[in-house]
């Protein structure tokens, strides 16, 4: 057995500011999450330039207090990681500049990170066994991706989405029926015991592809709202969250199972936000008894955004040698697959 090898994850793409050490990939040694969400509520989502300034003033604390629950030092750490995209680029640049920080001043290695791959290696964490080939469907508040994982850092995209992503679609609804930011957890919760059949939406058809479309199911669900509030009425909140959520969850469900059968792959990995609706997980749980299929996802604290997922990402680009300059830039717009599969 070598030397147990330490990361230090830093995460700020978007509302979250987190800092995590993880041991190998896979065990998390302390986890901190410093969460705008509140703070942005008020405004119906989240407002970028003050998420920039709130990442200032709790990037540092997150990284003390992370290497004390941890009970170590920077000089313990062997590299650290960070999300350097995709995500909102004011917020990207405080983790990262915060980690070129720490790496010019103690000489340590830095790693940077596709903040998908860190979703997708959240399932490392949770299920120590797991390994690849596995496929993952990401699916958060600004992707939606059925990513093939051939290996640990050789992942290729199959399918995603070509307009809004699935996070997306379920916040923007969210404010219309009254329910506010953040979407996700408030319209999962709304729609606990409602009918799931009580309304129907309209379904994008991608042909052959394992693309998904979610801009016209977010328009169908927008016009049965303002077609009823014409009317004087408003649709029953329950009945209208369950079915919405769970024609979501269908087309998520339709194309990985396409997915699983077009590669013959046998495991099946949920990641990202969106990966922590009961209606999604439901389904999901359901067919992969009816199909044969293994089926994992991470507890709700590690679907959200959170410094571990980044810390494994980073081990195993760090094991592989992978390491990235003082100059790296952040990437707003950074893709998952390509040439450098993981980013
Ligand atoms: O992965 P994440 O924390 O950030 C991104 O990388 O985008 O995902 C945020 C998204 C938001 O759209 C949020 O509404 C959604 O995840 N989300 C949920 C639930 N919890 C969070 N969506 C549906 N059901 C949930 N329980």
């Amino acid at each position: 057995m070598g030397k147990d090898i330490f990361i230090l994850g830093i995460e700020s793409s978007c509302d979250e500011t987190a800092c995590s050490v993880v041991r190998n990939g896979r065990e998390i040694v302390s986890n901190i999450i410093a969460s705008q969400a509140d703070f942005h509520e008020q405004y119906g989502g989240v407002v970028p330039e003050i998420a920039s300034r709130m990442h200032v003033d709790a990037v540092y604390p997150c990284i003390e207090n992370a290497l004390k629950e941890a009970g170590m030092a920077l000089s313990d750490i062997d590299a650290v990681a960070v999300t350097y995209g995709p995500g909102l680029v004011g917020a990207l640049l405080v983790g990262l500049s915060a980690a070129k920080g720490l790496c010019a001043a103690s000489g340590k290695p830095l790693v940077g990170v596709n903040h998908l791959h860190g979703h997708i290696c959240a399932n490392y964490l949770a299920f120590p066994e797991l390994e690849p080939p596995f496929l993952c469907l990401c699916v958060s508040g600004g992707n939606t991706a059925i990513v093939h994982v051939k290996d640990y850092l050789d992942l290729e995209v199959l399918g995603k989405t070509r307009d809004d992503a699935a996070g997306e679609a379920i916040d923007k609804i969210s404010r219309v029926i009254g329910l506010g930011y953040p979407g996700g957890p408030k319209m999962d919760k709304a729609g606990q015991g409602g009918d799931i059949h009580a309304y129907t939406f309209s379904k994008t058809h991608m042909g052959d592809t394992l693309d998904f479309s979610f801009s016209g199911i977010k328009t169908s669900a927008l016009n049965l709202i303002n077609g009823m509030r014409q009317k004087g009425e408003e649709p029953v909140l329950k009945d209208f969250a369950a079915s919405y959520q769970q024609h979501l969850s269908d087309i998520l469900l339709e194309n990985t199972l396409k997915a699983a059968q077009k590669t013959g792959i046998k495991t099946i990995c949920l990641a990202g936000g969106v990966s922590a609706n009961s209606f999604l997980r439901k389904s999901f749980d359901g067919a992969s008894k009816k199909h044969g299929l293994k089926l994992c996802y991470p507890p709700l604290g590690l679907c959200t955004d959170n410094g571990a997922m980044i810390a494994s990402a980073g081990y195993y680009e760090y094991i592989n040698g992978m390491r990235d300059s003082l100059d790296l830039n952040a990437k707003p717009s950074l893709k998952l697959g390509g040439n450098n599969a993981c980013g």
